[in-house]
């Protein structure tokens, strides 16, 4: 998908494929130096970050194995509420050794507080936090954020991996979308 087959769905492209790339080799340069000789193992949070995941894991020269959680956050409407149950754990032990959490977005930050805080409760080495784009809203949480790709406008947005109702995931860039999408 792309943004011809969006039409008018789409309102602005605000992080090009081309940038995206460009963005996940520099921070996978970074991340191979920051962990050479360490047990690095990378955990997505499904499912948006699966794109984030398949291209930045793609970029690394070191072979970190990956593993997947996926969790829900209870809430009342659109607004996270921090309180977050796990749909799928992992499958990997992390006692001992060095995770980064592989995110889409950082926006309250509020599952992703919860979720540094109970990967280091079972043991890790340590815990840090990659993510694509980051809101402005995430500052008000105290999750320190290693690596971020992109600080976008606090604007709702969709593609790469990101979705509105479960559509959009699979467009190359990252995008708004038109008024008339929500209102129907
Ligand atoms: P949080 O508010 O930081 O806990 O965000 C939790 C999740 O909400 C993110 O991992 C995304 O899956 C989703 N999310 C936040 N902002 C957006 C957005 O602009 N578009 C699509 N999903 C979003
Ligand atoms: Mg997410």
């Amino acid at each position: 998908m792309d943004a011809d087959d969006m039409g008018s769905d789409l309102a602005e492209v605000l992080v090009t494929a081309e940038q995206i790339a460009a963005r996940l080799r520099e921070m996978a340069a970074e991340v191979d130096r920051d962990y050479a000789g360490r047990d690095l193992l990378l955990v997505g949070v499904l499912k948006g970050a699966v794109m984030v995941m398949a291209d930045f894991a793609r970029e690394l020269h070191g072979s970190a194995p990956m593993d997947w959680m996926a969790v829900s956050s209870y809430g009342s409407g659109t607004k996270s509420s921090g309180v977050v149950r796990i749909l799928k754990d992992l499958e990997a032990d992390v006692t001992g050794r060095d995770v980064l959490i592989v995110e889409d977005i950082i926006d309250s930050g509020l599952t992703l507080s919860w979720l540094v805080a109970n990967l280091r409760s079972r043991g890790a080495a340590s815990v840090e936090v990659l993510t694509l784009l980051r809101k402005p809203t995430a500052a008000k949480v105290d999750v320190d954020v290693r690596y971020v790709g992109f600080d976008i406008p606090n604007a709702f947005v969709v593609g790469y991996g990101l979705d509105f109702g479960e559509r959009y995931r699979n467009l190359p860039f990252v995008g708004t979308l038109s008024p008339h999408v929500y209102a129907s």
